[in-house]
């Protein structure tokens, strides 16, 4: 079979992306938490639409209204002043009426665009607070703190086929109301018996930007400056680090969205919700545009086996025709496949490489592809550092590489350029002089 008859079509990918996705999330719950900053925007109607779709498909939502703009609308309306301190609002006897105004008003917003769409959400007083009381002198008045969901009556009405929302109001045993951090609220959602599979929190932030920051080691951050994937340790390193670099209301997030990941919820996310289709591409595409934070291990790397032959084909088909990689049939990369390793996400392969043991001392690095959407969030660097590990493990001592396109890539990964002599045999007989590859060297 060769390479060229494998023509790929990019809608016929996206569709079969879309089904995997689509089988492990149905009968999951998302808590989707929707900040009220995009209620009023004329884009909003489109994200109440992806969403209503993603619970006709059999995804079960609950929905957290965030409602601070809201709230301190309200307040600056009828005079009266807002006080936070380390960003949590005092809430006094007089402020407590505005402030579950502004919290109905942002719920009935979502409600509104629901009907609006032939899905039926239900508001309740599921969320059981306790006052915050005083701390280091400080009287924090009606705001509360969650002490628990009753998940039991939100799980009856998703089973019934409704959508919950929860807004930032809870009550204590004696019926008193609470104005209670929405974050927290869907953070002990995530916590609960609910067995939440995705916390997806949307707002006009596009993730969580690493303009400033101090990054942890192996975060990367996208060309547009964005941090797209963070595992649960990491995470918690980078709020450590940078403390009061991160501002106020992302850290807030972040903080709760690695909190759900530490009580259980596989993935959270921090997206752009007026993004046209950012939902969509977070939850059903391995390249969504904003932050996931994740406790399960979706990105790995494994030997290759035969049946991973059509698809290393297909990714590297694209290179081979730009001419950044030698032409390979499937019979060339079945010879050597013991050689090869894949990076794989969700189950779709997304890159490759391949080390070959020339003799007790070289190894050659060579076949390096990583998916032209998945580029630049370092799944190239985690490939070839794989290969090294596994060079060092032989016992080899040097490596090269010939490269046409990537010669200022690999001395980041501690390559040096060398000569056609400088390279062990049969490479050095079997160099192509009409390809005239880069000849590039590292020690191990
Ligand atoms: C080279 C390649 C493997 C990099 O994969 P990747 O997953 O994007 O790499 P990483 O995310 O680890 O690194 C991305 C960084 O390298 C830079 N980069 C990517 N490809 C580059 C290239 N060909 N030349 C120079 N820099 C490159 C990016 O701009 C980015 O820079 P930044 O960190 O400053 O933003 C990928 O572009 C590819 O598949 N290229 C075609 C095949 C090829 O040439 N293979 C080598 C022959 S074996």
């Amino acid at each position: 079979m060769g390479a060229h008859t494998l023509g790929t079509s990019a809608i016929a990918n996206a569709i079969r992306e879309v089904f995997g996705y689509l089988d492990r999330y149905r009968g999951n719950v998302f808590v989707v938490k929707i900040e009220d900053s995009l209620l009023d925007n004329p884009l909003f109607p489109l994200l109440i639409r992806d969403i209503v779709q993603l619970h006709r498909l059999g995804i079960r939502i609950v929905i957290v209204p965030g409602a601070r703009n809201a709230i301190d609308a309200i307040l600056g309306k009828y005079g009266h002043e807002s006080k936070c301190v380390n960003g949590i609002r005092l809430t006094d006897d007089q402020a407590m009426p505005l402030v579950m105004l502004a919290s109905m008003t942002v719920s009935q917003k979502v409600l509104a665009q629901l009907s609006a769409n032939s899905a039926t959400g239900v508001m309740g007083n599921w969320v059981r607070a306790r006052s915050m009381g005083v701390l280091k002198g400080v009287d924090y008045g009606r705001t509360g703190r969650v002490e628990k969901i009753k998940a039991d009556v939100v799980k009856e009405l998703l089973d019934e086929g409704y959508i919950p929302i929860l807004p930032n109001l809870g009550w204590n045993k004696l019926g008193q109301i609470y104005n209670v951090n929405s974050n927290e609220v869907a953070s002990a959602l995530c916590a609960s018996s609910l067995e939440v599979a995705k916390f997806l929190d949307l707002g006009l932030e596009g993730g969580v930007s690493a303009e400033g920051l101090e990054l942890p080691e192996g975060v990367v951050a996208g060309p547009e400056g964005i941090i797209h994937e963070l595992t649960v340790d990491q995470a918690r390193n980078l709020l450590e680090r940078n403390g009061d670099a991160i501002p106020f209301a992302m850290r807030d997030i972040l903080s709760h969205a690695l909190k759900s990941c530490e009580n259980g919820v596989p993935r959270a996310h921090v997206v752009n919700g007026l993004h046209e289709g950012s939902v969509l591409e977070e939850i059903f595409s391995s390249r969504g545009g904003g932050t996931m934070i994740y406790a399960n291990d979706f990105a790995s790397i494994r030997p290759a086996s035969t049946h991973d032959i059509p698809e290393l084909l297909k990714l590297m088909e694209a290179y081979m025709r730009m001419e950044a990689l030698v032409p390979r049939t499937a019979e060339d990369i079945a010879a050597k496949i013991a050689d090869f390793i894949v990076f794989e996400v969700d189950g779709r392969i997304q890159g490759c490489g391949a080390l070959h043991r020339l003799s007790d001392e070289w190894g050659e690095i060579a076949a390096i592809a990583v998916d032209q959407e998945t580029k630049s969030r370092g799944a190239g660097s985690r490939i070839v550092n794989t290969l090294i590990s596994q060079a060092k493990r032989q016992g080899l001592k040097r490596l090269c590489l010939l490269t046409t396109q990537a010669g200022d890539w690999f001395p980041r990964l501690g390559f040096r350029f060398g000569t056609v002599d400088d390279l062990p045999e049969p490479i050095r007989s079997n160099y192509n002089r009409q390809r005239n590859s880069r000849v590039m060297l590292r020690e191990v």
